[in-house]
Order: structure tokens, then C-alpha cells, then sequence
């Protein structure tokens, strides 16, 4: 819900650019971080969802370790000053070059998902007289329940090493002298709002420990990794249930004494913080539909188009007054040359106008950091809450 004020303050601003609630930011950090001190649970930060530096500032600030999946990830958690210890680097595909710069720079843990990497990386630590600390990602064939193309623990997903490869795995890692093996690591994919999907991963975490720990394994880390969802429906409803989703964990997690429980939280805990912010071009009215045409398209906000995502869109210089207004049916689109460049079909608001200013909401995650520069867009820019 947007404040009169911050309308005003919105009209006054090169539209479009991303506008990001710290406040808001600041409040679910603490109920997150709030939910999950009584189970000393820890979370790393996925950076995908949202590198922005000053994000990683009040990440950071409240604890947080960082979970990344690049070099450059590595390095900006490094920059922004998260503690080496706290990073973890996962990625199916990571160069040689870029597990160099993470063995350089002394991070917690590889998540490791495949074999052949366990013995690059082994072969990459002994060059440098190093012992890496590997975590398996291990693939659970759990259904996520989600948008099929976020959905990353199933047999046919590319992610993780399948549970038929693990005496392999396991015969790999005691080999390896230059490894250290210190858990297991899962995710099965995003945007998860049915909890009782994190109920069945913890069954086939449980199994998957117990098959370790029965061929002398010791594992220190069970890392779960993240998904949790948000309400793009009702984005007024802020915060996402933390307390319900660690309570799955403590309640179907068997977790031995001296073992860490670690979770790669991302879109939870930014995505309600920010809308893009955006200015109606044109208004075409048409015989079987009408359109806005905004300023912003699919290279400032790429999900609708590659998911059929939805994001609530809201006037914002009409909507205080839409009580008295009738509703219009619109296709919201954006300026990019490609018919998928479209914020939303049919999507009712009040009688639009160019200059209206328009909020879509629930960018915080996959947003900036998904932008392109398609048709040679200029770079989107950035608007905090505290400094307007
Ligand atoms: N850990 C791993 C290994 C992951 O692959 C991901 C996300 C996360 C943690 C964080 O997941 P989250 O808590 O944010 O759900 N671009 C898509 C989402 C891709 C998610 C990729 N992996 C979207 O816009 O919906």
C-alpha cells in the first residue's frame, strides 16, 4: 500500500526504476531472523534473488551468511563485507577459473553437484595446497508443486547428484584428500507456498543422512535450502509465514546434536520489498482491446514474460479515487519489440491516462537482477524509501 506522499514524491522522479521499501526490508530480516534463533537455525542469503549492494548492507547488518552461485556473487558478498566463513558457492556449472577465486578467497563450502566437479575440485585445492569443504547437492525427487520451470529436485531436473550415483559419490569422496565432506545440500525449487512440500523433503532428508552416517560419514551441515514463497496476489500482506516454515523443519528434521541446520533463503526475504515503479506512455483504445503502453517492459521486469508470472498492478494516480470510477479492462505492456513484453491481460483498473503512474508490485526478488539490455534499454535505476 502506497502513502499519498510517496506518490507525490514518485511523480517527481524519472520513471521507470525500482523502488525499494527498507523499512520494510529491515522488518522481515527481523521476523525471519526472529523465527529462527530459537532452533539456531542459520541462513545464508541467496544473492540471486537480489544483489543490490545496499540490500546486502541490511542482510548482512542482521547476520546472514550468503549463498552464491558465481564468482561475481562471491565477490560482491566479499565486497559488501559478508564474513568468509558464511559464504557458500552452489552451481551446477562452476568454471575452473571461478572455483580458484572461491578456494582463494577461504569460503565455508562448495555445494557440489556432480562427480566430475568433486574431482575438479579436488584437483583445483591440491594445486594450491588447500582443503575445500564440500557439501553434496543432492537431487531428492521431490515435487515442489510449483511453476514447472522453477522447479529444480526432480529426477529430470539438472540439478544435484541423483540418489543412484551416491555409492559413487561416496567412493569419490574418500578419495579425495584434498575435500572435506561436511553435509548434504538440497533445494527443490521456488516460489513454494504449499508447505507440506518441505514435509516430505525432510523424510528424504532424514533417508539420505542416515545412508551417509551408515557408511561412517559424520555430517556437520544439513542444508535445505530455500523456496519459500510469496503472496503476489496480496502483496499488502508483507511478510512471509517464517514461523510455520521453521516449525516444518524442527518438527520433521532429525537433526543430531552438533549439526547445523542451514537454509538459502532469497525471494522471502526481499521480494515484497520493492515495486517497479513506472510511467503509462500511451493509451490505446482499441475495438477488442485497450492497452497501456508503459515505460517499463520486459527488460526491467522479465517474469511475467518468461514465467506468465503474476505481479499486482495498481494505478497509483487513479487509485485512491477508483470507488467512483468504473474499472476498465487494459493489456498492460511494455515498449519492448515482442508480443510476450506484457505485464498483465485484461487486468481491471480505473480509467488510465498518460503520465498515470503505475506500481508493479512484489519486485524485490528475480527483478533487477534479471534485467536486460534488450533494444539497448538504458540501465534501470534505483530509489530507496529512506532517501526520498
Ligand atoms: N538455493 C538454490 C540452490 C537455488 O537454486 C535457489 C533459487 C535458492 C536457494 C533461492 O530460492 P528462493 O528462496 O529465492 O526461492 N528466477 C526465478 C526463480 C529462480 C530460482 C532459482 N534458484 C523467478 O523469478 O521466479
Amino acid at each position: 500500500m502506497f502513502a499519498d506522499k510517496d506518490i507525490s514524491k514518485f511523480n517527481n522522479i524519472e520513471t521507470p526504476f525500482y523502488y525499494y521499501d527498507t523499512e520494510l526490508l529491515q522488518k522481515t530480516l527481523h521476523t525471519c531472523a526472529d523465527a529462527a534463533a530459537p532452533f539456531k537455525f542459520h541462513i545464508h542469503y541467496a544473492l540471486k534473488a537480489n544483489f543490490n549492494s545496499v540490500l546486502l548492507e541490511q542482510i548482512k547488518g542482521i547476520g546472514f551468511g550468503a549463498d552464491c552461485v558465481s564468482a561475481g556473487e562471491v565477490r560482491r558478498a566479499v565486497e559488501v563485507g559478508f564474513d568468509h566463513k558464511k559464504i557458500v558457492f552452489a552451481g551446477v556449472g562452476k568454471s575452473d577459473k571461478e572455483i580458484n577465486d572461491a578456494l582463494d578467497l577461504d569460503i565455508f563450502c562448495f555445494n557440489v553437484e556432480s562427480i566430475q566437479e568433486l574431482e575438479v575440485l579436488n584437483e583445483l585445492a591440491a594445486a594450491k595446497g588447500k582443503t575445500a569443504q564440500v557439501a553434496i547437492r543432492i537431487n531428492p525427487n521431490v515435487d515442489a508443486h510449483t511453476h514447472h520451470n522453477i522447479t529444480t529436485g526432480l529426477d529430470e531436473n539438472k540439478f544435484g547428484i541423483n540418489s543412484w550415483d551416491l555409492p559413487e559419490c561416496a567412493e569419490t569422496l574418500k578419495a579425495s584428500q584434498n575435500l572435506k565432506f561436511i553435509g548434504i545440500h538440497f533445494h527443490i525449487g521456488s516460489q513454494i507456498t504449499n508447505l507440506d512440500v518441505y514435509k516430505n523433503l525432510c523424510v528424504r532428508v532424514n533417508e539420505f543422512a542416515k545412508w551417509f552416517e551408515d557408511k561412517g560419514f559424520t555430517l556437520e551441515v544439513l542444508n535445505v535450502g530455500g523456496g519459500l514463497g510469496i503472496d503476489y496476489y496480496n502483496p499488502d500482506n508483507q511478510i512471509p509465514d517464517f514461523n510455520a516454515y521453521f516449525n516444518i523443519f524442527n518438527e520433521f528434521l532429525e537433526v543430531k546434536p552438533n549439526q547445523e541446520v542451514h537454509f538459502e533463503l532469497g525471494r522471502a526475504l526481499v521480494g515484497q520489498s520493492a515495486s517497479l515503479i513506472t510511467r503509462a506512455l500511451y493509451i490505446k483504445n482499441g475495438k477488442k482491446k485497450n492497452f497501456v503502453v508503459l515505460d517499463a517492459g520486459m527488460t526491467e521486469l522479465m517474469r511475467p514474460a518468461l514465467y506468465q508470472a503474476y505481479h499486482k498492478i495498481e494505478n497509483l494516480s487513479q487509485s485512491k479515487i477508483v470507488h467512483l470510477k468504473s474499472q476498465i479492462k487494459y493489456d498492460i505492456v511494455g515498449p519492448i519489440c515482442e508480443s510476450t513484453d506484457c505485464f498483465g491481460k485484461e487486468v481491471e483498473q480505473p480509467e488510465s491516462f498518460r503520465g498515470d503512474i503505475f506500481a508493479i508490485r512484489s519486485a524485490g526478488a528475480y527483478g533487477e537482477v534479471m534485467a536486460s539490455k534488450y533494444n539497448l534499454r538504458d540501465e534501470i535505476r534505483s530509489v530507496y524509501s529512506n532517501d526520498i
